[in-house]
C-alpha cells in the first residue's frame, strides 16, 4: 500500500527547496511515480492556448494537448478531477502509452483559473479512487502555491 501521507510530506519538503518551477515539477513527478502500480506520472501545463508536456516519469508522451481534448484537456476545461477506471471507454482518450488502462487527472488551480494538470496512468483497470483524488488535490494545492 502506498503511504500517501509520507509522499505528501516529501512533496511539501521539496517545495521548500527551490523557487524554480521546473525543478519542483521534476522532483514531484519522481515522488508521484513512487505510487504503487503507476506507469506514468507527470504534468501538462498551460502554454498559450494548449497544454504542453511538463516534467514526468514514464514512457515518452504526447507533447501538446488541446484544451477539451482527452482526459487531460477535459479535466483542465471542466476544472475538476477526472477518475477514469477504463481509459478505453473514455470518449477521446489520448493513448500516449498503449499499456495504460486507467487514469486520474487533477487540475492545478491558481487564483481561480486552471494553469495545468497532474496526470497519472496505470496499467491496471480501476486503479484510482477517492484516496488518490484527495492526495493529488492536496499535491495540486502545494504546486499552485509555487506558481
Ligand atoms: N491519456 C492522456 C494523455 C496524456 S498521457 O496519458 C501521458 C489524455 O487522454 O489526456
Amino acid at each position: 500500500m502506498t503511504d500517501y501521507s509520507e509522499l505528501l510530506f516529501k512533496i511539501k519538503s521539496l517545495c521548500f527547496q527551490t523557487e524554480n518551477k521546473i525543478s519542483i515539477l521534476a522532483n514531484v513527478s519522481a515522488v508521484l511515480f513512487e505510487m504503487e502500480d503507476v506507469s506514468w506520472a507527470g504534468f501538462y501545463m498551460l502554454e498559450g492556448d494548449k497544454l504542453l508536456l511538463g516534467p514526468f516519469q514514464g514512457r515518452v508522451a504526447c507533447i501538446e494537448i488541446e484544451i477539451g481534448s482527452g482526459v487531460c484537456g477535459s479535466s483542465f476545461k471542466e476544472q475538476k478531477t477526472l477518475i477514469v477506471p477504463d481509459v478505453h471507454a473514455f470518449d477521446g482518450h489520448i493513448a500516449c502509452d498503449s499499456r495504460s488502462n486507467s487514469e486520474i487527472v487533477v487540475p492545478i488551480m491558481k487564483d481561480g483559473s486552471p494553469i495545468g494538470v497532474i496526470d497519472i496512468d496505470s496499467t491496471s483497470f480501476d486503479r484510482f479512487s477517492e484516496v488518490e483524488k484527495d492526495f493529488l488535490e492536496n499535491v495540486s494545492i502545494l504546486i499552485a502555491d509555487k506558481f
